[in-house]
């Protein structure tokens, strides 16, 4: 995963000129100031953006809701990237970005708000990923989060074989909702959000026909979006958000 296959440099500029600059996931700035309003933090809290990417969300907590952010990424492209866009944003003050694994981090009690976007479905080992973030977060914290997650198996042959090929490790929102309880948090939402996710990937394949693409790269993007749109109206592809709060 990530710099030599899903993200090299190449694909990293595809994926955001579908997405608008600085993000790489589902709806682009409009969709994260939606779900950053509903951390519902207080000006100077202290948040992690687990999985930063290239900083869209860190810059635009940093910005226009005078959040703290520690922003983590296992991808050395994304983050080398993300810290010459955090030092052109002069932002360097609010928001701290670090290469590393997100299983391996070692705060307790830290955070204020736990944030993180379409990311989850590169870590297959979901029990110790929710115990490191529940360590992390303070009592009292909030974690949300989406993520590419599947509906109930027998998965059609074509959805299978897209989710080996791509090696990710997909849940039901139900079954985020089990694993996150498990870990110890309460006020457990997930809420299936697939019907937006659609309407998101429609409005997607408008940006492809825009942007400043090869014939052949615009070919592929919009077959592949296609074919999400296709898996996603089946029931197999879906889009999940799930917020709950570690016990105060
Ligand atoms: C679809 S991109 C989303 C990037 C960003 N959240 C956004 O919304 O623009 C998924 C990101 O997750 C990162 N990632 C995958 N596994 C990770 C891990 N174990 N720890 C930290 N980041 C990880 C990838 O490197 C990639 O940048």
């Amino acid at each position: 995963m990530t710099d030599d296959s899903q993200y090299t440099l190449d694909s990293i500029a595809l994926y955001e000129s579908i997405y608008g600059k600085d993000f790489i996931s589902p709806g682009g700035a409009a969709t994260a100031r939606n779900f950053i309003r509903k951390l519902a933090l207080k000006e100077g809290a202290l948040v992690l953006d687990v999985g930063c990417g290239l900083g869209g969300s860190a810059f635009m907590m940093a910005r226009e809701f005078g959040l703290i952010v520690d922003g983590i990424d296992l991808s050395h492209n994304m983050v080398k990237s993300a810290m010459e866009r955090c030092t052109n944003y002069a932002l360097e003050a609010q928001v701290k970005l670090t290469q590393g694994d997100c299983l391996e981090l070692e705060h307790e009690n830290h955070y204020d708000a736990i944030y993180s976007r379409d990311v989850f479905l590169h870590i297959p080992d979901k029990e110790r990923l929710f115990g490191v973030l529940h360590r992390a977060l303070k009592p009292g914290g909030r974690l949300l989060f989406t993520d590419y997650c599947c509906g109930p198996t027998p998965w059609s042959d074509e959805f299978s074989n897209y989710v080996s090929a791509r090696g990710y490790a997909l849940k039901t929102p139900a079954q985020y909702a089990d694993l996150i309880a498990s870990a110890g948090f309460e006020h457990v939402s997930a809420e299936d959000l697939t019907a937006e996710f659609i309407t998101l990937l429609e409005a997607e394949q408008s940006s492809i026909n825009k942007a400043d693409l090869s014939p052949g790269q615009r070919q592929q993007l919009l077959q592949s979006w296609q074919n999400k749109i296709h898996r996603a109206k089946q029931g197999d592809h879906r889009w999940g958000l799930v917020n709950a709060i570690k016990p105060g």
